[in-house]
C-alpha cells in the first residue's frame, strides 16, 4: 500500500494521505540553520547544533506521535483546521504534502478555502521562511482568522526537557509590530535570540503558551483559536511561544499571501547586543525580515534554492531505463547523502539531537556519498574530524558540531575509527585531485601547538591498527569496531551502565576483529597507493608489508571453512564460527574480507558470499548474523540484548548490505549484486509502505530481519551510513564509474540482461557523457572509446576543465 507517489520532474515525494504509518519527514536548510518538518508540519528548528542551539521545542515519542511543530490554524466561522491536517485533524477536502530538495509544501483545503504553505530555509539565511497562500474558491466573500504558532525551546535541548525549576522562570520575550522575539537568557551569557515575524500588520498575538493553548487544552484546540481571539499575552517565564493573529478577508477567487520568518540572530560582540537598556538590538533580525517581506522576494529565493539543487544534482545523472533506480541515484540518494553529511547521526525522528554529535567513523563514511557534490565542504569536514584525533592515532568517537571538540562523555577506543580517516581522505583526493590537503597542519585533540600534517594523521591512523594486534596478529577490537554492539571487553551485568561507555577491560584481552582486518586491508592498500602517488615509496613499502601480513593472518586464523570468522572474544574463543551455537556467521567480516579479496584465488571469497546467500539473505535484505542471539551473552555485550531480528542482532542493517554487494562485484556476480541492492532500495519497497512504515524516499538504518516478529518493518530512517554506502556502491561498483587519481575508472558489474545505461558525470570540472553498452555479460570492459578514440585499459584519462566528452564503453 502506498501513501503517495514520486514526482521526479519536480524532484518531490507527494504524500496524499496524511495518515502515513509513521511521520514522514524532510530537512530544511543545508548549512547553519536547520529544520525538521514532517508531512503534517511537525518538527523543530535549530542553529548548527541540535543540542546546544535548539530554537523551537519538540517532544519526542509523544502521544499522539509527532505533536508540536510550526502550525497554522484557520478559524473559518467556527470551523478550525490546519493545512497539514494536524493537530486539529479536521477532515480536509484536500490534503497534499510535497517534500522536495530542502523544502516542503503542504496544502490543505476546507470549505472552499485553500491554504498552501511553503517551508524552506533560503540559501545563506539564518531563518525558516514560510509562505502561506490563502485562496477563496467560493462564490461568496469570506472572512477568516489565521493564527500562527511556534513554541520556543530554551536553547539547550537537553536541559529544556528536565530543569524545570529554573526553566519556568527564565523565559523572556519582546513584541514589536508584527515581530515576536524570544530573548530568554539574552541578558546574561547568551549572544543570540530568535524571532518570528510576518510581513503584514497583525491584529493580535500571544507569546505565552498557557494563554494561547490553555492549561487543560491540547495543540488541537488552542483556546485562543477556538475563541477566535488572541489574548495579547506577554510571557514571563513558563513557556514562551510566538503566535500571530491575522484577520483575512477574501473575495471570491481571491488569493492572499503572507510571509512568516522564523529566524535566529547571533552577535559577535557583546557591545552590539542592546538597542537600549533591556531592549535587544533588532537590526540584524529586521534585515533578514526585509529580505523576505514580499511574496515575490520569497519566490525568488525559492527559485535560487531550486537552482542550487539543479546544479548539485547535475554532477551525476543516470539513465538506466529503470525508473525506480534513476530516481534514487539522481535525486533521493544524493539528497540523503547531503543530509547525513550535514547531520551525521544527530537529529532525526529517531535521533533526539541531544545524544550524539558528529561520529568520527560515521562522518568519514558519509563523505563518500557527498564528496562529488561540494568537495570543498568535504575538505573542511576532514580537517575538523582529524583535529579530534589523538597523537597515537586513536580518536574521539564523536564530536560536537558547535564546538568541534571531542565528546568526553563517550571518549574513544573504537579501534576501527582511525581507518575511516584514510577512507574519507582518499575519497576526497580522488574526487578533487587536491593533494594539498595532505600538507594541511592539523592539531591533535584540538590542542594548539600539536599540529602535524594531515598525512601524518593518516600515518598514525595506519599505525594504530598494527600497534594494536592480538594473539593471532589480527586487530584488537577495543571498545568495539564498526558494530557498536559487539562489546567484547565490556562484561556488563549492571543495567544502569551504557555498553558504549562502560569500563573497557582491554587489559589482557584477546578480543580481535576480522571486520577491522578486512577494513585494514582495503584502506591499507589505499594508503600504500596514496604514498606512491606522492612519491613516498619507502613508506609505501613499509605499509605494504603490514597489509600483506594481515592478509596472511586472515587466511590462517580468520577462516572458518565456509566463511570468515567474525572475531575472537576476550578469552580468544571464536565468534562467528560453525562451532558457535548462535551467531555462527556475521555479515561484516564477509563484507570486508570479500571487498578486500582475501583468499580470492583459494575460493574463499566465493565460498563466503555463497554462505551469505545461504544463511543471511532473506526477502527484505541481508541480516547481520545468523542464528540470532536468543540469550544474553555477557562476553559479547549489547548485540545480544536486542530481541532476535532487530538492530545489530540479526536485523537487516542496511549500512552493511552494500559491503556484500561490493564483494559480489569483485566476484563479477552482477545479478546477485543487483538483487541485493534492489531489496533494500526505498523506491523499490514503496509498494509495501504500510509494512515498511518509514519514508519510501530514503534509506532506513534497519529493517527487521527474518527472525523478527514483523520482518520487513523498517526503523531509523534518514541518518544512517546506508545512504553513503548505497550511493557509493551503485555508482562506483555496480554502474562502476569510479574516481581514480589519474582519471575516471569504468568497470561496471550489472545483471547480464541489462542492455546498458548512460551516465553524465562531472569530474574535476569536465563533463563525461558515458554510454555503456552490454550484450549479455555481467562484468568486463572490452573497449573504451573517449571522444572517438579508443583508449587502452579502463580509465578515462583526465580531460580539460570545462570540456564535454563523449565516452563509449563496450562490455564483454
Ligand atoms: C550506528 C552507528 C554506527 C555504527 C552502527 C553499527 O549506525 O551510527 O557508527 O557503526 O550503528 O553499530
Ligand atoms: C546502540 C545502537 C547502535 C548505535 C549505538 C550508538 O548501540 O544499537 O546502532 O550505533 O547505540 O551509541
Amino acid at each position: 500500500m502506498k501513501f503517495g507517489h514520486f514526482d521526479d520532474q519536480r524532484r518531490e515525494y507527494v504524500i496524499t494521505n496524511p495518515r502515513t504509518p509513521w511521520p514522514w519527514i524532510n530537512y530544511l536548510g543545508n548549512e547553519d540553520f536547520f529544520s525538521l518538518i514532517s508531512n503534517t508540519a511537525g518538527g523543530y528548528s535549530f542553529y548548527k547544533d541540535a543540542k546546544f542551539r535548539r530554537i523551537t521545542r519538540y517532544r519526542y515519542n509523544n502521544v499522539p506521535m509527532d505533536n508540536g511543530g510550526r502550525y497554522f490554524y484557520i478559524n473559518d466561522n467556527g470551523t478550525v483546521w490546519n493545512p497539514g491536517w494536524k493537530p486539529c485533524k479536521t477532515e480536509l477536502d484536500k490534503y497534499e504534502c510535497r517534500h522536495g530538495m530542502n523544502y516542503t509544501i503542504i496544502t490543505g483545503e476546507k470549505n472552499g478555502i485553500e491554504a498552501e504553505t511553503l517551508f524552506f530555509v533560503p540559501l545563506k539565511t539564518l531563518a525558516e521562511v514560510q509562505k502561506v497562500k490563502l485562496t477563496n474558491k467560493n462564490k461568496e466573500a469570506k472572512k477568516i482568522k489565521l493564527f500562527s504558532f511556534a513554541e520556543w525551546c530554551l536553547w539547550n535541548a537537553a536541559t529544556d526537557m528536565e530543569n524545570f525549576q529554573r526553566n519556568f522562570s527564565t523565559g523572556e520575550v519582546e513584541i514589536e509590530g508584527s515581530a515576536l522575539y524570544h530573548k530568554t537568557e539574552f541578558k546574561e551569557r547568551r549572544n543570540h535570540y530568535a524571532y518570528y515575524s510576518v510581513n503584514v500588520p497583525i491584529q493580535g498575538y500571544d507569546t505565552d503558551r498557557e494563554s494561547f493553548i490553555g492549561l487543560y487544552n491540547e495543540f488541537s484546540e488552542p483556546q485562543a483559536v477556538m475563541a477566535g481571539k488572541p489574548n495579547m499575552s506577554e510571557a514571563h517565564g513558563w513557556s514562551p511561544i510566538a503566535s500571530h493573529y491575522i484577520e483575512v478577508e477574501l473575495q471570491p477567487g481571491e488569493s492572499k499571501e503572507f510571509v512568516f520568518v522564523l529566524g535566529y540572530v547571533e552577535f559577535e560582540s557583546r557591545d552590539d547586543k542592546w538597542e537600549s537598556k533591556g531592549v535587544i538590538n533588532k537590526k540584524p533580525a529586521k534585515e533578514t525580515i526585509a529580505k523576505f517581506d514580499t511574496a515575490a522576494k520569497v519566490d525568488a529565493a525559492f527559485m535560487e534554492l531550486r537552482a542550487y539543487w539543479d546544479n548539485l544534482l547535475d554532477n551525476y545523472v543516470l539513465k538506466s531505463g529503470e525508473e525506480k533506480l534513476d530516481r534514487m541515484v539522481n535525486i533521493w540518494n544524493q539528497y540523503q547523502c547531503m543530509i547525513t553529511f550535514n547531520f551525521s547521526r544527530s537529529a532525526s525522528f529517531f535521533e533526539s539531537g541531544v545524544g550524539r554529535g558528529m561520529g568520527f567513523r560515521d562522518s568519514n563514511q558519509d563523505l563518500v556519498g557527498f564528496v562529488h557534490q561540494i568537495p570543498p565542504r568535504a575538505r573542511e569536514r576532514i580537517i575538523d574530524i582529524a583535529s579530534t584525533q589523538f597523537p597515537d592515532g586513536g580518536c574521539y568517537h564523536q564530536y560536537q558540531p558547535l564546538t568541534k571538540r571531542g565528546n568526553n562523555d563517550i571518549g574513544g577506543g573504537f579501534n576501527d575509527d582511525p581507518m575511516w580517516l584514510i577512507f574519507g581522505t582518499v575519497a576526497y583526493i580522488k574526487e578533487s585531485g587536491d593533494f594539498s590537503i595532505l600538507d594541511d597542519m592539523v592539531p591533535f585533540d584540538n590542542q594548539p601547538g600539536t599540529e602535524k600534517t594531515l598525512f601524518h594523521h593518516l600515518t598514525v591512523s595506519f599505525n594504530h591498527v598494527i600497534e594494536n594486534l592480538g594473539p593471532h596478529m589480527l586487530p584488537l577490537i577495543g571498545r568495539a569496531d564498526w558494530n557498536d554492539c559487539l562489546n567484547l571487553n565490556c562484561f556488563s551485568w549492571d543495567p544502569n551502565e551504557s555498553f558504549q561507555t562502560t569500563e573497557n577491560n582491554s587489559e589482557g584481552t584477546k578480543a580481535e576483529s576480522l571486520m577491522i582486518a578486512g577494513l585494514f586491508v582495503v584502506c591499507g592498500r589505499d594508503y600504500v597507493e596514496l604514498c606512491r602517488q606522492i612519491g613516498n615509496n619507502e613508506e609505501a613499502a613499509r605499509a605494504e608489508k603490514f597489509v600483506n601480513d594481515m592478509i596472511e593472518s586472515v587466511k590462517k586464523h580468520g577462516w572458518d571453512g565456509e566463511w570468515y570468522l567474525r572475531a575472537y572474544d576476550f578469552y580468544g574463543k571464536k565468534i562467528g564460527s560453525n562451532e558457535n551455537k548462535e551467531g555462527k556467521i556475521f555479515i561484516e567480516s564477509q563484507g570486508w574480507c570479500t571487498m578486500a579479496g582475501i583468499g580470492l584465488e583459494e575460493g574463499m571469497v566465493q565460498k563466503s558470499l555463497d554462505s551469505v546467500k545461504k544463511y543471511l539473505d532473506c526477502e527484505h535484505g541481508i541480516v547481520l548474523n545468523n542464528p540470532a542471539f536468543t540469550e544474553y551473552v555477557v562476553e559479547y555485550g549489547e548485540i545480544s540484548t536486542y530481541p532476535a531480528g532487530y538492530k545489530e542482532n540479526a536485523g537487516i542493517f542496511c549500512h552493511n548490505n552494500p559491503w556484500v554487494i561490493i564483494g559480489e562485484t569483485i566476484l563479477g556476480r552482477g545479478d546477485y549484486a543487483w538483487d541485493y541492492f534492489r531489496k533494500i532500495c526505498p523506491s523499490y519497497t514503496e509498494e509495501i509502505s504500510n509494512l515498511h512504515k518509514v519514508e519510501p524516499y530514503v534509506y532506513a538504518q534497519m529493517i527487521a530481519g527474518k527472525d523478527a516478529f514483523k520482518p520487513g518493518e523498517a526503523k531509523n530512517s534518514w541518518l544512517t551510513g546506508t545512504a553513503a554506502w548505497n550511493y557509493y556502491t551503485i555508482t562506483q561498483f555496480i554502474l562502476g564509474i569510479k574516481p581514480a587519481y589519474n582519471g575516471l575508472e569504468v568497470n561496471p558489474c550489472i545483471p547480464a540482461d541489462w542492455k546498458g545505461f548512460t551516465v553524465s558525470r562531472k569530474f574535476r570540472g569536465a563533463t563525461y557523457k558515458i554510454e555503456v553498452k552490454n550484450s549479455g555479460v555481467m562484468k568486463g570492459v572490452k573497449k573504451l572509446i573517449v571522444n572517438g578514440t579508443e583508449v587502452a585499459g579502463n580509465i578515462i584519462p583526465m580531460q580539460p576543465a570545462g570540456s564535454v566528452n563523449t565516452v563509449e564503453v563496450i562490455m564483454g
